[in-house]
């Protein structure tokens, strides 16, 4: 069983990149082989809205010559998705949100590739914007036909400088809690 950790945040040593790391490790603890995804080192250009992608049936977005074909692949490849994105202005920032607009249209072009793949999102801020990047997210996972996880609290972090989320026990605590309910569903899923 594979998961696929996605992180939205452009910053190097992140704040989101610690709480999926925190997932991650638990997931792997559970026997889920696990790859964190940084965005922050790959080009992923905007859906242009063309549905080439609709039209090639091959599960790719012929649109543009990006960094977006070998991670759609992983996603397409992954039992689990957890995205997670630092709040910009009071969403989910652009690099995160291309991947899904694209990866979404292309999923939901050739048949609903990510159906019943468990997962869910993150968000971590300094002070506000958690609840609306949280759901950000979500909409893209309940749209997909996936099956996402409850935890403890919502799915958020507070932390400003970068790797100060791991001053946040109770969003750390949240996390952990959540990619375990990801794991123990993924198992029940798979039979
Ligand atoms: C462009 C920009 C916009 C931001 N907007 C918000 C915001 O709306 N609300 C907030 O509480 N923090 C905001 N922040 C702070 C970040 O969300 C915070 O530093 C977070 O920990 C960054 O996560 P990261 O280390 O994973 O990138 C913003 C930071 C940047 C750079």
């Amino acid at each position: 069983m594979k998961a696929l950790l996605i992180n939205g945040s452009p910053r190097e040593g992140s704040n989101t990149g610690v709480l999926l790391q925190h997932a991650s490790d638990v997931l792997e603890r559970e026997g889920i082989e696990c790859e964190i995804q940084e965005l922050r080192q790959n080009t992923i250009h905007g859906c242009i809205g063309c549905a080439a992608c609709r039209k090639s049936r091959n599960a790719e977005c012929p649109a543009h010559k990006d960094d977006f074909g070998p991670i759609l692949a992983k996603m397409i490849a992954a039992d689990i998705i957890i995205t997670g994105s630092p709040v910009y202005f009071g969403s989910a920032t652009p690099e995160l949100m291309a991947l899904l607009d694209r990866a979404g249209y292309v999923s939901r072009g050739n048949g609903n590739l990510f159906s019943r793949k468990v997962g869910g999102p993150l968000a971590v801020a300094r002070r506000a914007g958690h609840n609306f990047t949280y759901a950000q997210q979500l909409y893209w996972f309940t749209i997909n036909d996936m099956i996402v996880p409850g935890s403890t609290y919502w799915n958020i972090g507070f932390g400003s400088a970068a790797g100060s989320v791991s001053e946040d026990e109770e969003g750390i605590r949240t996390i952990e809690r959540f990619a375990a309910n990801c794991a123990w569903v993924a198992h029940k899923v798979a039979g």
